[in-house]
């Protein structure tokens, strides 16, 4: 019970690696909102933690809408009274059905290219902006962003996801610096390939992960379960004295 008592919201719980720090926070005793734009997965994943007597909340949630983070906090403040832990993860990228075009900058349209930073990089802006306050007023709280290895390394081929993921970086960094006064932490997640729908369609392509596989120290893609338990150990007291933290969870590609 890592989390006994403490209130996180998840945003993009209804899939991959938030879906899975979801199910693991629930089960350490979090009460956990999934905020997700996506009904469908975001109901089924709170059924799914209901049913096996954790507690959890679903409230659709656009995280590039400042109007639908307001009324997020909002009620998570009005039904909670406290939020201890924000999981900002969620993001859009390379999946088959993504609208927005991953390339390199100069094939990027410049509507994809803000799409593409408003939920990446201003998501992460928009629910820290509403909860830093309220963690203030507490005295507490740790916020883990997950950016990405694209954010710490030069990947080419999506450079608008890889801007807004450097950005997710720097803004850790000054976050941590700015308000670890109010006993607020904040730390990055980086992960480097996670078998998760986001990439399913590239992982399909045997050739791709062949060769991933042999790049990689340990030799296989991530599971989004492994992401969880680092987002566990950050929103947890065990990190009490982790912040600012830029930590690659990617086999050891960033070692290279
Ligand atoms: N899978 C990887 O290899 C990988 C690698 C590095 C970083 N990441 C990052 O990890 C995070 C989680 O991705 P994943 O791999 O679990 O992918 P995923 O596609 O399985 O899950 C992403 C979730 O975010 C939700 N989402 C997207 N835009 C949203 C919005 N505007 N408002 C609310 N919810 C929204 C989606 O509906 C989905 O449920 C993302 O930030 C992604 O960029 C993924």
């Amino acid at each position: 019970m890592r989390l006994r008592d403490k209130v996180a919201i998840i945003t993009g719980a209804g899939s991959g690696q938030g879906r899975a720090a979801a199910k693991i926070f629930a089960r350490e005793g979090a009460v956990v909102v999934i905020a997700e734009w996506n009904e469908e997965n975001g109901r089924q994943i709170e059924k799914e933690i209901l049913d096996d007597g954790h507690q959890a909340l679903f409230i659709k949630t656009d995280v590039s809408n400042e109007d639908n983070i307001v009324a997020l906090v909002e009620e998570v403040i009005n039904r909670y009274g406290k939020i201890d832990v924000v999981f900002n993860n969620a993001g859009i990228g390379f999946s088959a059905n993504s609208e927005y075009k991953m390339a390199s900058l100069v094939e990027t349209p410049q509507t994809d290219w803000n799409s593409i930073l408003g939920i990446n990089l201003n998501g992460v802006y928009l629910l820290s902006k509403h909860v830093l306050p309220i963690m203030m007023k507490q005295n507490g709280g740790s916020i883990v962003n997950n950016a990405s290895l694209n954010g710490i390394a030069g990947v080419t081929g999506a450079d608008a996801y890889t801007a807004a993921k450097g950005g997710v970086v720097a803004l850790t960094r000054v976050m941590a610096v700015d308000y670890g006064k109010y006993n607020i932490r904040v730390n990055c997640i980086c992960p480097g390939a996670i078998d998760t729908p986001m990439i399913a369609e590239v992982l399909s392509v045997p050739e791709f992960a062949e060769k991933f596989a042999e790049g990689c120290p340990l030799r296989r893609v991530g599971k989004p379960e492994e992401i969880a338990n680092a987002a566990l150990f950050l929103a947890s007291d065990e990190s009490s004295y982790v912040t600012g933290l830029i930590m690659p969870v990617d086999g050891g590609v960033y070692a290279l």
